[in-house]
């Protein structure tokens, strides 16, 4: 369960020419650790992790995920990929709102394909994990935002991901209940041996992390401090 990122350059189309979003990138997570990358606003963290999700291919570089190099893999074998290996965290929960807790993940484990039924326990099991034991029969609006939150960190972990990505998960929340998703997704990337990465614009976030890097302009600056 790793990541790695290597030389990885972004461009998209701009005009006439080419906008550069990543220059020359190289990034590696090992299991269970968790690497927060902060920067400006349009700096290139969104892109990192939309090209690290193999939702967008480089111009150049690799990308190699728990062991698999994604270079000549076809749409289908990318969205395989996706559904087992990597789980997705992004700043907005974005869950059904006709849907309870459980039935969240649940959906998810059938895209994945694998069977509803056995399903319900493991996402009992997760809910349970996020601190949301009773809670798992409640829907989207009869829970508060980080509650809603919560359900969206276990359902990012149902298919047991080796790489969790997850893009400014506290922005939605006050700064109290930001440090309390952040800690929780430090120990559920402890517990679960994932190579987790966190886009944020906090700082006090940082301390619980293995590496901190600084994206400028497309640039990964390795080792900022958490100041
Ligand atoms: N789909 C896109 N098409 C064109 N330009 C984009 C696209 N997505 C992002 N950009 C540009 O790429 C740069 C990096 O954006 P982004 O990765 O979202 O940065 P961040 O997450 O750090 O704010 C910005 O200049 C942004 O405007
Ligand atoms: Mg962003």
């Amino acid at each position: 369960m790793s990541l790695h990122l290597t030389d990885i350059t972004l461009t998209y189309p701009d005009g006439d020419s080419r906008l550069t979003a990543l220059d020359s990138v190289d990034l590696h997570v090992d299991k269970g650790a968790m690497t927060a990358v902060v920067g400006p606003s349009g700096s290139g963290k969104s892109s990192l992790l939309a090209v690290a999700a193999t939702l967008i291919t480089p111009d150049r570089g690799h990308i190699v995920i728990d062991g698999t190099n994604t270079a000549g893999m076809t749409r289908r074998e990318l969205t395989t990929l996706r559904r087992n290996k990597i789980g997705m965290i992004f700043q907005q929960p974005n869950l059904l709102p006709s849907l309870t807790a459980v039935e969240q993940l649940q959906v998810t484990a059938h895209l994945a394909g694998q069977p509803i039924r056995n399903a319900e326990k493991r996402a009992l099991t997760l809910l349970d994990g996020v601190g949301l034991r009773g809670k798992a029969h409640s829907r989207p609006h009869q829970l508060s935002g980080g509650q809603r939150q919560r359900v969206n960190i276990a359902r990012a972990l149902m298919s047991n991901p080796a790489v969790l990505l997850v893009d400014e998960p506290t922005s939605a929340l006050d700064h109290e209940r930001g440090a309390v998703i952040l800690d929780l997704i430090t120990a559920l990337t402890r517990r679960n041996g994932t190579a987790t990465v966190v886009v944020t614009h906090d700082r006090a976030h940082l301390s619980g992390m293995d590496d901190i890097v600084e994206m400028v302009d497309g640039r990964l600056r390795v080792g900022a401090s958490s100041e």
